[in-house]
């Protein structure tokens, strides 16, 4: 299962210490969330953070872009360019998603599609063979810290098990991501559901504990 810290709750006041926090704490898939304020209603950084968040971070962590914008099939690039390394697009903010998942991939990135929660499986069944992820809203995109909405769990058993047989037939390996409101108490039926990358902010980003301490927790919630 990987772990994916999603940075939006960390201290923004102090982001290259919150990632390296992170990356000691053993945690190497960075999660970062792009909101441009037009397809969700908050604004968080842009290429120019991430660019500097690399240079802080060297090329060791995976930078995993969440575009929550209007615009990510002309400005995909400028992630990449600032040291992503893998790009996730939202169907819903796409006009021709399958050209811009191959124009990702083509552009030297991993690539995933995301659906909101009222979004169905069948759009991300139309473009599996051309992602490696599939990241799964378990809340409404725009902030941390929300509950998890449990009407997903359909959607990610439909995907789990086209993903399995496009793989026995000899295709791409695809991981479902799921995000927003996972903690250490449904972490584990996540993993049932057949989820293998989860985006924890909130419940590793809090003035409870530390990064490591939240994350020693989210650990046990798996053994
Ligand atoms: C929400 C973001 C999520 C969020 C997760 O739009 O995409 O990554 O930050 O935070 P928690 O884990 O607190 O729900
Ligand atoms: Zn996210």
């Amino acid at each position: 299962m990987i772990i994916a810290p999603s940075v939006l709750t960390a201290d923004l006041a102090d982001l290259g210490h919150a990632c390296k926090e992170a990356v000691s704490a053993g945690l190497n898939w960075l999660h970062l969330d792009v909101m441009d304020g037009n397809f969700v209603p908050n604004l968080t950084f842009g290429p120019p953070v991430i660019a500097k968040l690399r240079k802080a971070l060297g090329k060791g962590p995976t930078f995993d872009a969440h575009l929550m914008i209007s615009n990510a099939e002309d400005c995909f690039q400028q992630y990449i360019d600032a040291g992503c390394d893998h790009i996730s697009v939202h169907a819903e903010a796409v006009t021709h998603l399958h050209r811009c998942l191959t124009a990702i991939r083509e552009a030297g990135a991993t690539v995933g599609v995301t659906l909101n929660p009222s979004t169905p499986a069948d759009i991300a069944l139309e473009v599996l063979p051309e992602v490696d992820l599939v990241l799964i809203m378990s809340v409404n995109p725009g902030f941390g810290g929300q509950s998890f909405i449990p009407t997903v769990e359909k959607k990610i058993r439909i995907l789990k098990h086209a993903i399995d047989a496009q793989v026995a037939a000899g295709g791409r390996p695809v991981q479902i991501q799921i995000d927003g409101g996972v903690k250490s108490h449904n972490i584990a039926m996540l993993r049932e559901w057949g989820v293998s990358n989860c985006v924890v902010g909130s419940g590793l980003f809090n003035d409870s504990a530390s990064v490591a301490d939240n994350l020693a927790i989210i650990h046990s919630a798996l053994e």
